[in-house]
């Protein structure tokens, strides 16, 4: 269990300023400092504005960047305040989630998504793509219908998966405190693997869980051996709290 939980991204979402940047200090002393955590992968995705500062600070460490959203043309164009995946790599950013149950409340489609993916992946960036239910379609069953749609439209015409990774944030866990039961979560993590490796081509497909993940509740989630890793929100903006979370996964 303990050797194959590796990813911990930690996902800002729309917090932090320039001296936020600061606060790596402790996470980055951690992991040079503790040897358990050697083969553990540590992904920071703040906002755009914090993207470089974090790139130039976790410079030299083994600690690695990821961007929230990229657009969906990898083409310089005349969008007005969007970012695509060349300006993200540019920076020597490495990551970006896709995706997000949060993007998506405001409207963007499975077809969208699917383009941002194909264009993050052709400019090299590894893809962390977000699914999850929301409350009512989980009261309705319908959990894994949605799971497979979300996984088939992303996932349309993209022929290497090697570089994604996916994130299973169940929509009502986001920022709720409220997490699965250990039970349903291995479950779906099982049939989202069987699902990813026969159906959808996936080679050795990483399943991460995102919502709620904290301090309090890592020693249960831990127990679920199938996870590859945690999409962390709130929590991760402290860097005690995702320095605790990392050290009970491997206690
Ligand atoms: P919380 O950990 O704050 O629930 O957020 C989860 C999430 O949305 C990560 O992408």
């Amino acid at each position: 269990m303990t050797n194959k939980l590796r990813y911990f991204v930690a996902n800002w979402k729309m917090f932090g300023h320039l001296n936020s940047v600061n606060s790596l200090n402790k996470v980055i002393n951690f992991k040079k400092k503790n040897k358990k955590t050697k083969n553990l992968k540590i992904i920071y995705c703040p906002p755009f504005t914090l993207i470089h500062p974090f790139i130039q600070k976790l410079k030299n460490t083994s600690i690695m960047t990821g961007a929230q959203n990229c657009s969906f043309t990898s083409k310089y164009g005349p969008p007005t305040g969007s970012i695509n995946a060349k300006m993200i790599k540019s920076l020597k950013c490495e990551y970006v989630i896709l995706g997000h149950s949060e993007k998506r409340a405001k409207g963007e489609k499975d077809n969208i998504i699917n383009k941002k993916i194909i264009s993050a992946l052709k400019c090299k960036l590894k893809v962390i793509f977000c699914i999850g239910e929301t409350s009512i379609q989980k009261k309705r069953r319908l959990t894994k219908k949605i799971l497979l749609s979300q996984i088939i439209r992303g996932l349309k015409k993209v022929k290497n998966k090697k570089n994604i990774l996916i994130a299973y944030e169940p929509v009502w866990s986001i920022g709720s405190g409220v997490i699965p039961k250990i039970e349903d979560l291995e479950n779906t993590t099982n049939y989202l693997k069987l699902f990813l490796s026969n159906k959808m081509k996936f080679k050795n497909p990483k399943v991460l869980y995102g919502g709620s993940v904290s301090p309090k509740n890592i020693s249960i989630l831990k127990k679920i051996t199938n996870l590859d890793g945690f999409l962390i929100g709130g929590a991760s903006q402290n860097s005690d709290k995702l320095i605790d979370i990392i050290k009970k996964t491997f206690n």
